[in-house]
């Protein structure tokens, strides 16, 4: 590790970030060469003013080929970051990021598996554990390889549960500190894992000279996981994270966004909309929002024809037999439900999954009512966004199941995420209530929405990291 030409970079590593996906991806044009282009995702949006602002070194896994190309270069500047990208063998990176990060340790943490049939530890599925294993070891090499004596690392999320341990092996005079974007799994529901894998996940993380997590409910359920197995708790904080306002507001106002609000207006009309805007993931519980809105018309005939949804879904992870399967599903759910209900002038459920941001912050600009159930999230940022750019005192419907619901719960519309009945008649409240309410409730959604910046977040998480004990 470590071997190509270098860029010029601006002296000694003392900050580095390190993620699975970086803030940029790389792509070939059509001579040839390698552009950088920054990288969509929340992750990047949380983490960018904060490292921009440090001049941190931001670790990440190379992706694509363009990015394997890119990485051979070591240290690149591109996108205002400094950036280092780790090269990881293509069917060793899908067994690290696919099976074990993706298909094992989300599903742990977010509470989503089938019991009758899932999690299943065969073969396999141990051989993969071995890459994420060793892919979470190259990290910790590369960091400590990288990382100036007493220097800090800030390390994100499930990918990585295992470098802070490794790194207190390698270089225990740095500071850490461990930041998880998901929830985190109960002690009941660690157990499903095997002893090994459980014990392995929890020192690695405890091995951090902290962990940190966006609401006290993800502390609290990790606190409880290192006491049932480890005997001790850990140092953890909680700090929640905030949208970059800056440029939610910039896309907000761009011609690309107001392109696209006048389509979403030609096909919305006068009508009232409610609007989702996710990655198409199983946390996100698009099939109970949907099946909530076709009870809203069933039980409320005068809505029909006068409301419409516009699900804003970009396809994720497709990598996972499980999201190609979801999205399969979602897709048949919305048409069988369009089926029963359009008209000739409505069609209720506007279904996109092309991954368009202006579209989506130009259906955050027209809310009436904002969904945003999930069965479990670690925050949910579009929560905090779509307040901030809404033009028309939307009322935002919100899964108790969120991390963000800690925060905002108390000016939203309260959604149980598996009660369908229940997600419906808060749809019903949400659309009935006055415009006086309507007006109270997004503008103290507003205030909490920019109460905090994405600089804040980093420097509470930087202030946090300390030489593990
Ligand atoms: C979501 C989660 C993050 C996670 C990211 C990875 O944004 O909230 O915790 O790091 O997904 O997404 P990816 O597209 O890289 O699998």
């Amino acid at each position: 590790v470590g071997s190509g030409v270098r860029m010029p970079t601006t002296g000694p590593v003392t900050l580095a970030v390190a993620s699975n996906r970086g803030p940029v991806s790389f792509d070939r044009d059509q001579s040839g060469a390698l552009v950088a282009r920054r990288a969509g995702g929340g992750l990047a949006s949380i983490l960018g003013p904060g490292v921009e602002k440090h001049g941190a070194l931001w670790l990440a896994s190379a992706v694509s080929d363009a990015d394997r190309a890119a990485a051979k270069a070591g240290i690149v500047d591109a996108e205002g970051f400094r950036l280092r990208y780790l090269v990881t063998g293509a069917d060793q990176y899908r067994m690290y990021y696919d099976a074990i990060a993706n298909g094992t340790l989300w599903f742990l943490h977010h509470g989503l598996w089938d019991l009758p049939r899932q999690p299943l530890f065969d073969r396999p599925w141990w051989a993969a554990w071995d890459a994420y294993v060793k892919v979470n070891h190259t990290f910790a090499a590369v960091i400590a390889d990288e990382v100036a004596d007493g220097g800090t690392v800030l390390v994100q999320d499930y990918h990585l549960s295992l470098v802070c341990g490794e790194l207190a092996r390698l270089r225990p005079d740095l500071r850490t500190a461990f930041f998880a974007h998901t929830p985190f799994c109960s002690p009941a529901e660690l157990r499903l894992v095997p002893d090994e894998v459980a014990q392995l996940i929890l020192s690695g993380l405890a091995a951090a000279g902290a962990c940190g997590f966006h609401t006290a409910r993800w502390a609290s359920a990790f606190d409880a996981c290192c006491e049932e197995r480890l005997g001790r708790v850990p140092t953890t904080f909680v700090s929640p994270a905030a949208p970059d306002g800056a440029d939610v507001a910039r896309v907000a106002g761009s011609d690309a966004c107001a392109k696209e609000l006048r389509h979403l207006d030609s096909q919305v009309g006068d009508r009232r909309l409610i609007a989702r805007v996710d990655r198409i993931e199983l946390s996100k519980n698009l099939f109970r929002g949907f099946a909530a809105f076709d009870d809203l018309l069933e039980q409320r005939a005068p809505l029909r024809g006068e409301v419409v949804f516009a699900a804003l879904e970009y396809p994720s992870r497709e990598g996972l037999a499980e999201y190609r399967a979801y999205r399969r599903d979602v897709e048949s759910a919305v048409k069988a439900i369009n089926d029963k209900w359009a008209t000739a002038e409505w069609t209720p459920i506007i279904l996109d999954t092309t991954d368009n941001y202006a579209r989506s912050v130009a259906a955050l600009r027209r809310y009436d009512v904002l969904l945003v159930n999930p069965v479990r999230d670690g925050l949910n940022l579009v929560a905090k966004e779509g307040p901030l750019v809404n033009e028309r005192d939307g009322v935002v419907a919100l899964s108790r199941g969120a991390g963000v619901w800690d925060e905002i719960g108390d000016h939203a519309i309260e959604v149980h995420p598996f009660d369908v009945v229940g997600t419906s008649d808060a749809l019903g409240t949400a659309l009935d209530l006055s415009a006086r309410d309507r007006s109270i409730r997004s503008a103290a959604l507003r205030r909490a929405a920019v109460s905090r910046t994405p600089i804040d977040w980093f420097d509470e998480v930087l202030a946090a990291a300390r030489t593990p004990d």
